[in-house]
């Protein structure tokens, strides 16, 4: 073999081993199928709890003529966005550790009318038989200082598949319309300003925030005196 031959020979070895350690230090990048099986999950268990929403919200519809639900909004977590949460929570990087560790990859937000209606449907699933209650947090009876106010569920719904039954998990954010209003300027400035909001814009925000509680709490009790008077005649 000539020399050249086999600097070339060695350099493919040395570039082959390489390219083998970061596999081993990052297990999941050596099957694509893990993720494709993964997304095909989670996208399933969106489905699930999706459908699980918008029957509960059509019962309410037929019983009590109304609606619980504004709208459902979804989402799938992006391979390179769990491999980054993964690493910041220093999880292994392999499909079940993620599974068991991450709990957003799929997202849900379900936009609500009124308060009353963001506990009736959190309930109502909640309740369900195939449903476990992972996580729970209420950031309606207690905001964070910043005055976000959501309530956060992490459900665990079982996907069923051909070779067997699938727990998943998936995150849930439960909020009404102004509650969602406010959210989202929120994370548009935070998004804009690199996550340091200039402290006056802040203030405003966190007065903002109890402005808009305070509209959720009348409006709630407007509608809950019209049900009344209209069960009454
Ligand atoms: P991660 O934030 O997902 O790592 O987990 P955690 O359990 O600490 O989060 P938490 O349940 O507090 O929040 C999860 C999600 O809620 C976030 O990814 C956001 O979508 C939303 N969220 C939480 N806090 C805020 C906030 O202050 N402002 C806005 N706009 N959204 C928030
Ligand atoms: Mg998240």
């Amino acid at each position: 073999m000539l020399k050249k031959d086999k600097i070339r020979l060695l350099d493919n070895k040395r570039l082959k081993k390489n390219i083998l350690n970061q596999v081993v230090k990052n297990p999941i990048l050596e099957n694509v199928n893990s993720l494709l099986r993964m997304e095909q999950l989670y996208e399933a268990g969106i489905k699930e709890i999706r459908t699980k929403l918008e029957i509960l919200d059509s019962e309410f519809k037929v019983k009590y003529d109304h609606n619980p639900i504004h709208h459902i909004e979804s989402r799938l977590k992006k391979p390179e966005s769990i491999i980054k949460k993964a690493i910041d929570k220093d999880v292994t990087l392999t499909e079940k550790e993620i599974m068991r560790h991450i709990h957003d990859i799929a997202g849900i937000r379900v936009i609500c009318n009124y308060i009353d209606d963001v506990y009736v449907v959190a309930q109502l699933l909640i309740n369900q038989d195939d449903i476990k209650l992972i996580k729970i947090k209420d950031y309606i009876q207690n905001p964070k200082d910043n005055g976000y106010r959501s309530l956060h569920l992490v459900l665990e719904v079982p996907i069923f598949l051909a070779e067997g039954v699938q727990p998943i998990h998936v995150e849930v954010q439960l909020r009404t319309i102004a509650m969602d209003f406010w959210a989202s300027l929120e994370h548009k400035l935070k998004y804009k300003t690199d996550n340091n909001v200039p402290e006056d814009i802040k203030k405003e925000l966190i007065q903002c925030a109890m402005s808009i509680s305070e509209l959720d709490y009348k409006m709630q009790s407007i509608h809950n005196r019209l049900n009344n008077d209209s069960e009454i005649q």
